[in-house]
């Protein structure tokens, strides 16, 4: 698939918008740092990070307010399946109705408030109150009361559920607390369904789904997926396989959400060094090995008399790690026609305001949001790590994760640079509780997070 790119009014991108590209290319041909450093403060005060008071504020600007992920729609398939979706105190039921359209609900019962249902997740054909026995059907209808001719004078129609905004993207259903809120078409702007529908995410299995409790706020954690600066420290194996050139990351900003990209290059190699960095990709990138069998294939056709690679102009271990994921995805069966060469092997990486972070690329991808602890304490947030895959169908029912929820800290076995991400939070949540350090300090390469700062400013009501 491919679509015609017009330019919207908060578009950053430079593409001629005449020509027909894969909307994919929009990020690698979008603007670099140099282009679009300045525009944002970079000087950062820490009081939103650990203020009992900034934290109740951004409450009710924020979480209160905004469109946020609560669940995949292949959680709740069927008619009468629900789960609940829970931010601090509020609680929201998600129903499948007899009619397959996803709704939402508070979590209470109209009689005399009593949470409806305290499981997480279940599938009924009525929600009954185990207060007094009032029922609801799974449109919110008020279906029945205990003892009728007791009752008196009531108006079954004003007592339904309260309804809550409810809607989906890529799969994932998005839900608002905001009895006013805009449709969440309109929050994600164009850029976000036309950037998207290449993957067919929502077309992708669950593979890992885990929630924790981390001791940081939810900002320390969309903050670190939004650099690649901590990587030489934190994550030095990426180092083999990811070139900490920050002139060479593209970005496609709309909105108050954007997408990044640095691409994927195996740095200063020969052929023969590059195709042997390629093959240590698995251990970084496990889905990779399922591509390198047709990579092998692929560049043994360059193999000279000497023994070594010499690849034509155009061609490296790139470009045929790119082919062979196109050629091998396809024959699975996976529709790769709307995505770019690029996206065959670069990851891009997603933050739809305020905590959606994702990594995506041909085929998977990887979902980490964050929320404030239900507790209401800055100093602590629950994590939730989703990874997906598109699979053919024979292989989806083998692979789809059951969530997990982790009760002991650090009894989970995240993989590599998610366990070293999980053990440096909480270090810069300690160092960042002492009063004396007022502001912190982005540098260039960490622009996207100030970004991010400057919408969370605009979100509440404090303008750069
Ligand atoms: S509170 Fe639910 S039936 Fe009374
Ligand atoms: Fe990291």
């Amino acid at each position: 698939m491919t679509v015609t790119h017009t330019t919207g009014t908060e578009s950053t991108d430079t593409i001629d918008t005449n020509v027909t590209v894969r909307a994919g290319d929009w990020v690698d041909t979008g603007p670099g740092l140099d282009d679009l450093i300045g525009n944002y403060r970079m000087q950062i005060p820490t009081d939103r990070y650990v203020s009992a008071d900034y934290a109740a504020r951004e409450r009710e600007a924020v979480w209160m307010r905004t469109w946020q992920v609560a669940g995949r729609l292949d959680e709740i398939p069927d008619s009468g399946d629900w789960k609940q979706y829970s931010i601090y105190d509020q609680s929201f039921l998600i129903v499948r109705g007899r009619d397959g359209v996803v709704r939402g609900f508070v979590n209470a019962c109209r009689h005399r408030g009593n949470v409806l249902c305290r499981d997480n997740t279940g599938n009924t054909a009525r929600f009954v109150c185990p207060y007094h026995l009032w029922s609801y059907d799974l449109e919110g209808s008020l279906r029945g009361v205990a003892r009728p001719d007791l009752v008196g004078d009531l108006d079954k129609e004003q007592h339904g559920l309260l309804a809550v905004a409810v809607d989906s993207f890529a799969g994932f259903v998005f839900l608002n607390p905001d009895p006013d809120a805009v449709p969440l078409a309109e929050f994600l702007g164009t850029d976000a369904y036309e950037l998207i529908e290449a993957y067919h995410l929502d077309d992708m299995v669950t593979v890992l789904d885990v929630r924790e409790a981390v001791d940081c706020n939810w900002k320390i954690v969309v903050d670190a997926f939004q650099e690649g600066y901590h990587i030489q420290a934190i994550h030095p194996e990426l180092l083999k396989v990811i070139v900490l050139d920050p002139t060479t990351n593209r970005f496609r900003f709309w909105g108050d959400h954007e997408v990044a990209v640095a691409p994927f290059v195996v740095p200063n190699a020969t052929p023969d060094d590059e195709l042997d960095g390629l093959r240590q990709l698995p251990n970084t990138f496990p889905t990779v090995t399922g591509y390198l069998p047709r990579l092998e294939e692929l560049a043994e056709q360059h193999r000279g008399d000497d023994g070594q690679l010499h690849y034509p102009d155009g061609v490296t271990g790139r470009t045929l790690l790119q082919q062979a994921t196109r050629e091998t995805l396809t024959d699975m069966g996976f529709d790769v026609d709307g995505l770019t060469d690029a996206q065959m092997t670069d990851n891009h990486g997603w933050l739809l305001f305020p905590n959606f972070f994702m990594t995506i690329r041909a085929a998977e991808a990887t979902v980490i949001t964050s929320i404030p602890h239900p507790d209401g304490d800055p100093n602590r947030c629950i994590w939730h790590i989703r990874s997906f895959m598109w699979l053919p169908e024979e292989y989806r029912a083998d692979f789809r994760a059951a969530p997990i929820e982790v009760d002991e800290p650090g009894s989970y076995p995240y993989f590599l640079a998610l366990q070293q991400d999980y053990e440096q939070m909480p270090r810069q949540q300690r160092g960042l509780r002492n009063r004396r350090i007022e502001h912190i300090s982005l540098v260039h390469e960490e622009l996207s997070v100030a970004r991010f700062h400057a919408s969370l400013d605009r979100h509440m009501g404090e303008q750069r």
